[in-house]
């Protein structure tokens, strides 16, 4: 893998940085036009850091619909998202709108730009949640955490937005260095399909068959799955305060 490196906005039209622009074909049409955009959004510099990798230079993340790097926008350290060229999305508008819906209720990174192929957001500096459950293993610590969790899935059934993939969501749920869980990626978000952020998130964390079900188990002893399902159902049915505290009873109490 090639070293972490800083690149002012002049210079991101060179290889291989071009190759990330526009991944993973790259065209100079579309490089002249997302050069401009880039520039029109005012970001000064882009760092090739980072965990994961595309054309094996480091960034933050790559998924199917964008590459996820570190930026500068005026002084600031922000997260940039590039829609992929090949992404079967035609443009991250419809993510910058769901981002503004959950941030209204204190959910997701703050965005803080968009344009067609590129979204500016806040910088989540974390390890996702099946990471940082194997090194957080303390019940309070990881009650703390969860609770946080629960609470944002109620806010964001509240608000009227399904986030879509919080049913496994190894790679949606990031923790941060004070210990600050945030739910990422509303790329597949609604606010018209049916409410299951509750649902599907306590499904992942208590009752799924996976690594991350079996670390919260262990941190916090096996949880009644029977009593969970219950409460689901009665908030599934009615969706108020009191059956979802008696969700988050069941699953953290
Ligand atoms: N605000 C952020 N701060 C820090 N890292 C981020 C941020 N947003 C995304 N990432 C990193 O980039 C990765 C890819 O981001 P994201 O999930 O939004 O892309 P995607 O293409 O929609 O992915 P998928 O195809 O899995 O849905 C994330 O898993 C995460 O590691
Ligand atoms: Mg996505």
């Amino acid at each position: 893998m090639k070293t972490a490196s800083t690149v002012p906005a002049e210079n991101l039209g060179e290889e291989p940085y071009a190759s990330i622009l526009c991944y993973p074909r790259t065209s100079e049409a579309e490089l002249q036009s997302r050069l401009e955009e880039l520039k029109a959004l005012g970001v000064s510099a882009v760092e090739f850091s980072g965990k994961g990798s595309a054309f094996n230079v480091p960034v933050l993340g790559k998924g199917f619909v964008g590459v996820v790097v570190t930026a500068h926008l005026n002084r600031q350290r922000i997260a940039l998202k590039i829609r992929r060229v090949d992404a079967d999305r035609p443009s991250l508008l419809h993510e910058a709108e769901m981002l503004t819906k959950t941030n209204g209720v204190l959910v997701g990174p703050r965005l803080i730009g968009a344009s067609k192929n590129f979204l500016l957001m806040q910088l989540i500096d974390g390890d996702p949640l099946p990471a940082w459950l194997k090194t957080h293993t303390e019940g309070e610590e990881v009650r703390k955490v969860l609770a946080d969790v629960l609470e944002q899935c109620w806010r964001l059934d509240s608000v009227g937005v399904d986030h879509g993939e919080l049913s496994k969501a190894p790679k949606h749920l990031i923790v941060d260095g004070a210990g600050k869980p945030w739910i990422i990626d509303f790329e597949t978000a609604s606010d018209t399909r049916k409410l299951a952020n509750v649902t599907a998130v306590c499904q992942y964390l208590f009752m799924g068959g996976g690594a991350v079900a079996g670390a919260v188990a262990e941190a916090l002893g096996e949880r009644n799955r029977s009593g969970i399902i219950e409460a689901l159902r009665g908030y599934k049915k009615e969706r108020t305060r009191e059956n979802f505290d008696r969700v988050k009873q069941v699953c953290l109490g």
